[in-house]
């Protein structure tokens, strides 16, 4: 009923939060000259010594710096801080220490990290203009600028679109100036596109599924592609029944709310260099169907199972800003797995478009099932390689947790081109085998293969039946189920839904 308003919640609110959103600079400014509420200032591990500059800058402040690092014992130590109240007529009034660890051991994520943090303290600080000054270490410094932005932004995004008052205030962060760096504006600003693009994905898997159904996803697509010329394409029912999407069409079939099969392109001026497909299972709830979901569950979570639609559309938006000459192909088969008098039965047989049948003997296994369709569409488009991105399985929760992605690939290349994307964007994936031998538990009497294989190795037998349906196309499937929500505030991620894993998306894409 209310569905309309909440929708207008989830996809308009951003511009008046991007209001708020502060400045961040970089700038040759030295911590001397910077005057301000709040300067950060980053250690490697047992470094001791104050660097000449910071010995100069602590004079200035009357030795707030050391008698800090005294006082708390404060070592440098990754994600360790500190803060303390220097004045209020100093020109600077307050000093935040951010332990970045050992410099041999460091990744550009620390910086990430240290941004996140930092901007966290200087949230519950109150402060209104704030310095970062980290040392670079060995790191490129694009590299670092880029990592501190995101870390920033990512941390201070909050989501209070469902509350009529919320109790916790948004950051008064005005400006933001990243210290000892020169000519990386081109960095902050890939960053804020990047994580533009996260934001809409958090926002999309955090609405409710009352919020967020097929229909609204694909009324999204649209406000993307309406707003950054990206290119899309429809499936209403009817011409999904005309390719013969059985499999995705079985999942759908109880619910009041139509399926809508997404596809958006993003084509760069000029000859792209490669043409990439980015698929993600888009169930907008998941009751389990017939096979429903019991109490303990997390039947209540499961409108996070439109998280890898959500990731797709995310990095639509931010390849579509960012413009890379890459062709990049967004797609999602977008429905409900509900129940009702129509609903698909336990034992049915389901005709996909490539033509293979599929026992349904469990409806609670219907990603897969949504997932068959869209890559055997996708694989028409010719692209050079495709990934699909699924909350798919329990299973892969109980074997990484909720910190690292599963990942499964078809081919060393596009494994290690996706390993190198996540060790850039510090979202963890962890490669897992394409086992032959389990896909014998899927195997059935009555049709080419059942929908759920046996429990032991369940994220892999869900691996498995997607490759049914990939023939030639180099392709990655990601099991996202743990890290695309975060019980908790953890890093640069806030609970609730945390984007993943959009930046490696957009890195990879960008390569
Ligand atoms: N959406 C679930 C997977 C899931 C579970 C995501 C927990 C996030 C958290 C998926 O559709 C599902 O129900 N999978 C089944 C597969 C089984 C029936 C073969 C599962 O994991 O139990
Ligand atoms: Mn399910
Ligand atoms: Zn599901």
């Amino acid at each position: 009923m209310n569905q309309r308003r909440l929708l207008y919640a989830v996809l308009c609110k951003e511009k008046l939060r991007l209001l708020r959103i502060m400045d961040i600079r970089v700038t040759n400014t030295s911590s001397l000259e910077w005057t301000g509420d709040a300067i950060a200032l980053g250690f490697f591990e047992g470094t001791g010594e104050l660097s000449e500059e910071l010995a100069q800058l602590d004079i200035k402040l009357g030795g707030a710096i050391a008698e800090l690092i005294e006082e708390t014992e404060f070592k440098g130590k990754s994600g360790s801080t500190a803060v303390t109240r220097v004045g209020s007529t100093t020109p600077i009034r307050k000093v935040i220490l951010v332990g970045l660890g050992k410099v041999d051991t460091q990744k550009v994520d620390s910086y990430r990290s240290a941004g996140a943090a930092i901007a966290r303290i200087a949230k519950r600080q109150k402060c209104k203009t704030l310095a970062l000054n980290l040392p670079l270490g060995s790191q490129v410094p694009d590299q670092v600028t880029q990592a501190i932005t995101e870390g920033i932004l990512l941390a201070l995004h909050q989501d209070h679109r469902f509350k009529s008052a919320s109790e916790d205030k948004p950051a008064v962060l005005t400006s933001i100036d990243l210290l000892g760096l020169e000519g990386q504006t081109a960095a902050v600003e890939v960053a804020y596109k990047i994580v533009s693009g996260v934001t809409f994905a958090r926002e999309l898997v955090a609405a409710p599924a009352n919020a967020v159904t097929p229909v609204t996803m694909a009324e999204a697509a649209q406000k993307l592609a309406a707003d950054y010329g990206l290119a899309l394409e429809i499936l209403e029912q009817a011409e999904c029944e005309a390719l013969g999407m059985g499999a995705f069409l079985g999942v759908s079939q109880a619910s009041p709310i139509p399926p809508k099969f997404i596809h958006l392109t993003y084509k760069p001026e000029g000859t792209p260099r490669r043409k990439l497909a980015i698929i993600g299972k888009g169930v907008t709830f998941d009751s389990g169907g017939l096979n429903i979901k019991g109490a303990g569950s997390g039947i209540e979570t499961m409108k996070t199972d439109m998280g890898g639609a959500g990731a797709t559309l995310g990095a639509a938006k931010a390849i579509a800003q960012i413009k890379p000459d890459v062709e990049v192909h967004f797609i999602s088969a977008a429905c409900e797995n509900m129940i009702s008098g129509t609903a698909m039965r336990p034992g049915d047989i389901l005709t996909a478009s490539n033509g293979k049948t599929i026992e349904v003997n469990n409806t609670d296994a219907e990603g897969r099932l949504t997932l068959a369709d869209a890559l055997v569409f996708t694989e028409k488009l010719e692209v050079d390689a495709m990934i699909d991105l699924a909350t798919l399985t329990g299973a892969c929760v109980v074997a990484l947790g909720t910190s690292i992605g599963g990942m499964w690939s078809s081919t060393d290349a596009l494994a290690a081109e996706l390993s190198q994307a996540s060790e850039r964007s510090g979202e963890k994936l962890w490669r897992m085998p394409l086992e032959e031998k389990y896909f014998d538990s899927m195997k059935s009497d009555i049709a080419d293969m059942k929908n759920a294989g046996s429990r032991g190795g369940g994220a892999i037998t869900g691996a498995m039946f997607l490759k049914q349906f990939v023939k030639e196309t180099p392709w990655a499937h990601l099991d996202i189920a743990g890290p695309v929500w975060a019980d908790k505030e953890n890093g640069w991620n806030n609970s609730g839904a945390t984007g993943f894993p959009v930046r490696t998306l957009v890195e990879w894409v960008l390569g």
